[in-house]
């Protein structure tokens, strides 16, 4: 029987009689409302180490827009019954005073100094379009490793940029090992995803364009296109036709993170893309020339 936690003071304590018995912690960090590509992260877990729990909690630190906060969605005990059935030990929640405890000023806000520094993969992207985001995410990913003090954290790749900035966190302090599990796509192409509850089926179906994108770049990739401005304009070519709500559809270097698109004749290229769908914000991304887009 999985074990619910509801204050990150008890998650602390479960851990910490875990590790003085020897035994690893796999940790798995979330937001809640889980699908499959959750859950596959719970399962690697659970395979590499001896016991895993997980963190849902809806971080308000890392939004930047209340109503994107107010909608996300939430279902705790739904979520507790399919960790249960994927191996997890204990999943633990808790509320920002509780995993801040008397460090939020009297408006319930944590004082900018407080914040952690989420580092260069933050630049650009993400970072530029969600003011404060990856702070907010590298503030709270901080205490988490923190309370848990896991031997290994795992996070998705459809948050490409994050995964970056986990990892650039996780160097930085020693640990813990952090693995990067590959997208889980629904089988019209779509990257699973909480938000993808919110969207209405007319919804779901056009928002398949932003797999559908990728892999047109992926296919002009395998055929040996590999000038970064044509290969980004076919990118934004694919998006502009199905008529979604664009932030950003750029390349990056996946060994080279920068705030700029790269320019010339490249080697290697992750395409990254951000738009609205029904009003709600989707991201996606596909490293050109890696196995392309898997579906379900
Ligand atoms: O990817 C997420 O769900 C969140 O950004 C994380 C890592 C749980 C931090 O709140």
């Amino acid at each position: 029987m999985i074990e619910l936690l509801d204050s990150p003071a008890e998650a602390r304590a479960w851990c910490a009689l875990r590790r003085e018995r020897g035994e690893r912690i796999g940790f798995v960090p979330t937001m809640g409302a889980l699908h499959v590509g959750h859950l596959s992260l719970v399962e690697r877990a659970v395979a590499e180490n001896d016991a895993v729990c997980v963190s849902v909690f809806v971080n308000p630190l890392q939004f930047d827009d209340p109503r994107d906060l107010e909608r996300y969605p939430r279902d705790l005990e739904g979520d507790a019954r399919l960790l249960e059935g994927a191996g997890a030990a204990m999943v633990f929640t808790g509320t920002l005073a509780q995993f801040f405890p008397g460090e939020l000023a009297a408006d319930g806000s944590l004082a900018p100094e407080r914040l952690v520094d989420p580092g260069p993969a933050a630049a650009g992207l993400e970072g530029a379009f969600r003011t404060g985001h990856f702070e907010g995410v590298a503030t709270i990913v901080a205490r988490l490793f923190d309370l848990v003090e896991p031997a290994r954290v795992y996070f998705g790749r459809k948050d490409y940029q994050q995964a970056l900035v986990v990892d650039d966190l996780a160097r930085r302090r020693g640990g813990p090992r952090v693995v990067v599990c590959d997208i889980v796509r629904e089988p019209t192409g779509l990257a699973c995803s909480s938000r993808n509850a919110l969207l209405s089926e007319a919804g779901r179906a056009r928002a398949a364009c932003l797999s559908r994108s990728l892999e047109a770049v992926d296919a002009a990739w395998r055929e040996g296109a590999r000038d970064a401005e044509e290969l980004a304009a076919l990118l934004r070519e694919g998006l502009a036709r199905d008529g979604v709500e664009l932030d950003y559809a750029e390349l990056r270097d996946p060994l080279a993170w920068s705030a700029e698109a790269p320019t010339g004749l490249l080697e290697r290229a992750v395409a990254l893309v951000a738009a609205r769908v029904d009003g709600v914000r989707l991201i996606d991304n596909l490293e050109l020339g890696a196995g392309g887009v898997a579906r379900a």
